[in-house]
């Protein structure tokens, strides 16, 4: 019957101080369905999704459930109807400090006049983590988890509420293909149990994989809505960015031999990393794969000088080195992008121009702005270049979109004329447009004869971009491959533990 168990938007708008994020968008999701939700970064996806999770009170439009309106102007009036969303900032609704099964039902132990029994919220953890059908030790403190567990906590938490609808917001971003893989057959339980389920990505791939239905967006308008099989991954992509987009990677660079920039021999860190050696020549893209937890981060961090290793034998610009500090790194001309751009160094109050305008070494030792001129066309510059969606360089970060706080904080640490860049993991998510632009940007810093070390989980991307790919597996190089003859299957094995039959 025509609207019953579904939740339906009608003619949505919102604006922003006169920008308007989202006009005249209609949406619908169905029980036992899983919707996505896709479009550039700052397309509206978020928005769209905080409307309904009753995050914004001033938008204009109509909601209506199993056919019915409803209003949705608070947290609470989502809660109630069952709806709810679990962000893509999972740290951000999570206590550290408290046990597995405290979170999972925090909502119930804020209640007023809530009697504390921890047998019994063990017991109630337990039974909506068995509904997921995930193993996770309930009385483990959060601060003890993976970013992967924090979103089978909030999931689990979800479902302690009546829940109808759930929203996940770029809840794949921080995994790796398994931990993804994983997350895919949560939803399918979900769904089977009749749940509908909105699910926000930037990559087709995993969309095409569990999605039944698609909307897309693009500029905070509805541009398509309907079945997921009736659009290739090609034609998707052209309704996102209204135009189409062809050459993801770009041409490859004639590989001559060339001097070396940066070798390392057997260096080991305190924790993970064991006997790496690894060698980068002038105008060499090197790719690091490797899934969650191999080392890839902790390998970039060593590299840096920003975590403790040592180094049997180590070769910088052709003299002894030793990783040392950051500071020591920079005046080196290294330089690293960090996976946890977010926590590492971005402020979220300050402009843009603000933001890019702190240089990398600067924030590890102290503020320094750089010329006030200098530092607002070194902003359009990046803007441009990384095409982040702003209303310009004094906008403040928080009111740009993810993916596009994403973009200021990588091109925040493009400014010092380092010759080894790092880059960990630059491209969670950006859009594929944005992706295309920092592949572009990054195979010109090649030419220019800059090296680079590029860790990735995306194993298409480093076989799209890299000359070299060396696969790190518990904390150690397994393989080291030239990527021009290498496959996303090969990577993949590797970096599970396997060798090719
Ligand atoms: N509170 C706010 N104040 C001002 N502008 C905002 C606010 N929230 C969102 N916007 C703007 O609305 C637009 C849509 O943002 P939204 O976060 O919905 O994008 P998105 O599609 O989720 O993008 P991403 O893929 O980068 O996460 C952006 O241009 C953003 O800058
Ligand atoms: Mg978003």
């Amino acid at each position: 019957m025509p609207g019953l168990n579904c939740l339906e938007m009608r003619n949505i708008s919102i604006a922003f101080g006169g920008f308007a994020a989202l006009s005249s968008v209609d949406f619908r999701i169905e029980g036992h369905s899983v919707h996505a939700l896709t479009g550039a970064n700052g397309a509206g996806k978020s928005t769209l999704m905080a409307i309904l999770s009753g995050a914004h009170s001033h938008y204009s439009g109509e909601i209506l459930l199993d056919g019915e309106p409803v209003s949705i102007r608070t947290p609470r009036d989502a809660r109630q109807l069952g709806i709810h969303l679990v962000q893509q900032e999972v740290d951000v609704a999570l206590v550290p400090q408290l046990s597995v099964a405290e979170n999972i039902l925090l909502d119930r132990l804020a209640e007023p006049g809530h009697r504390y029994r921890w047998g019994e919220i063990r017991r109630q953890a337990q039974t909506l983590l068995a509904q997921l059908d995930v193993a996770l030790d309930v009385n483990r403190l959060v601060e003890r988890c993976t970013l992967a567990e924090k979103q089978q906590i909030l999931l689990a938490r979800a479902l302690s509420h009546h829940c109808r609808f759930l929203i996940l917001d770029e809840p794949t971003a921080p995994l790796d293909q398994h931990e993804s893989e994983r997350l895919f057959a949560v939803v399918r339980r979900l769904k089977a149990s009749g749940i509908g389920v909105v699910f926000i990505s930037h990559r087709i791939h995993e969309l095409n994989a569990i999605c039944d239905q698609l909307t897309v967006l693009r500029d905070g308008r509805l541009i398509e809505t309907g079945p997921m099989a009736a659009l290739s991954g090609e034609q998707i992509v052209e309704k996102m960015l209204g135009h189409q987009l062809t050459d993801i990677f770009p041409a490859r660079r004639e590989q001559q031999a060339q001097p070396l920039l940066l070798a390392v021999e057997g260096l080991h860190d305190e924790q993970l990393l064991q006997d790496i050696s690894l060698r980068l020549h002038k105008g060499e893209i090197l790719g690091i794969a490797g899934l969650a937890g191999a080392g890839k981060t902790e390998l970039c961090k060593a590299l840096f000088g920003a975590s403790k290793s040592r180094v049997s034998r180590g070769e910088l610009h052709g003299q002894r080195w030793q990783p040392r500090s950051p500071h020591d790194s920079v005046s080196r001309r290294m330089a690293l992008v960090p996976e946890e751009r977010r926590k590492e160094g971005i402020f979220i109050d300050e402009s843009v121009a603000m933001n890019l305008s702190v240089s990398a070494d600067d924030s590890f030792s102290r503020w320094s702005l750089f010329g006030h001129r200098q530092a607002w066309r070194w902003a359009e510059q990046i803007i441009q270049q990384l095409q982040v969606r702003t209303t310009g360089p004094s906008q403040t970060l928080r009111r740009l979109s993810g993916g596009n706080q994403q973009k200021v904080a990588i091109g925040k640490w493009l400014r010092n004329n380092a010759d080894v860049l790092i880059f960990d993991e630059p491209t969670k998510g950006v859009d594929i447009k944005a992706k295309t632009e920092l592949f572009t940007l990054i195979d010109n810093l090649a030419r220019e004869g800059k090296g680079i070390i590029y860790a990735s989980g995306e194993f298409s991307e480093l076989v799209g971009l890299c000359d070299r790919i060396c696969v790190l597996w518990d904390g150690r190089i397994v393989a080291e491959l030239a990527a021009c003859d290498v496959t996303e299957e090969t990577l993949l094995l590797y970096s599970t533990g396997g060798t090719p039959a």
